[in-house]
């Protein structure tokens, strides 16, 4: 990497992916830099969330490369590629159901030393007032002791962006992170995501909801049949009659 690229964090360079004769993702090379709120948008399956499953290491490719900070993570273990602060949501969100909403968010935290052990104590503590702090910041303090499985569609949405912020990652990557949500539960979640991004958060969402894709982005990759059609600042994608026909037009959900 050259000393212009140093706030690349993560460089995708003609990636490939088939799924026998489908090609799905084709020669998509794309840079999300430090700091940046990059949305990806497209048709239903353009290949979004291949995308993502490709970075975390849900999927190989077929081709290319996937550089996190200057090194290739392809055809490492997702929990590897996690551990090396990339978090990622699911568009089906995969909770612990029955696990209280608390649990749920210490599941993804580094454990702990015993509380007889030096520092267990403290260690204890300083987790306990971090779990309440991104509760509190994700509106779910007052359901801290509710199971996963009993609360709203809203409340399940901001729990698994909960869970991400618990892991303390660099980079999220947020599939449909706000489908669903009425206006003021989006607001809500666009003024969360601004105040993490504020804080060095660098962020890839995947975004139907057009109100969501301009109140967040800072640039726009457009994909369409696994091919990145536009890459740009989110005027001129979102203006391209060419783009805008594209996703009008096959747009299913
Ligand atoms: N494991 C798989 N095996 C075969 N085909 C797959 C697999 N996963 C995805 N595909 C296909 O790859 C294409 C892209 O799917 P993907 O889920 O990435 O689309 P998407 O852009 O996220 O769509 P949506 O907006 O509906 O979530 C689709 O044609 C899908 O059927
Ligand atoms: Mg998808």
């Amino acid at each position: 990497m050259t000393q212009a690229d140093n706030n690349v964090l993560l460089r995708i360079t003609n990636l490939q992916k088939n799924f026998g004769g489908l090609q799905v993702t084709n020669n998509v090379s794309l840079d999300m830099r430090a700091g940046i709120v990059t949305t990806l948008v497209g048709p239903n399956g353009a290949g979004k969330t291949t995308l993502f499953n490709l970075i975390t290491g849900h999927l190989v490719p077929t081709g290319g490369d996937i550089l996190w900070k200057g090194k290739s993570i392809v055809g490492q273990a997702h929990w590897k590629i996690a551990r090396q602060g990339i978090a990622r949501s699911f568009q089906d969100l995969r909770l612990f159901n029955q696990m209280t909403v608390e649990e749920n968010v210490l599941t993804v935290m580094e454990p702990v030393s015993w509380i007889w052990q030096p520092g267990g104590r403290a260690g204890r503590k300083a987790r306990q007032e971090r779990v309440m702090d991104i509760l509190t910041r994700t509106h779910l303090l007052d359901k801290a002791k509710t199971r996963a499985i009993d609360l709203s569609y809203a409340e399940r949405k901001f729990l698994s962006l909960a869970r991400i912020m618990a892991t303390d990652a660099k980079m999220w990557l947020l599939d449909e992170p706000a489908s669903g949500l009425d206006r003021g539960s989006y607001e809500r979640f666009l003024e969360l995501l601004r105040s993490e991004v504020r804080q060095g958060v660098t962020v890839c969402i995947i975004e139907h909801n057009l109100d969501i894709v301009i109140g967040i982005s800072d640039r726009i990759a457009f994909l369409d049949q696994g091919k990145l059609l536009a890459d740009g600042d989110p005027d001129t994608v979102l203006k391209d009659p060419h783009l805008a026909a594209i996703y009008f037009g096959e747009q299913t959900t």
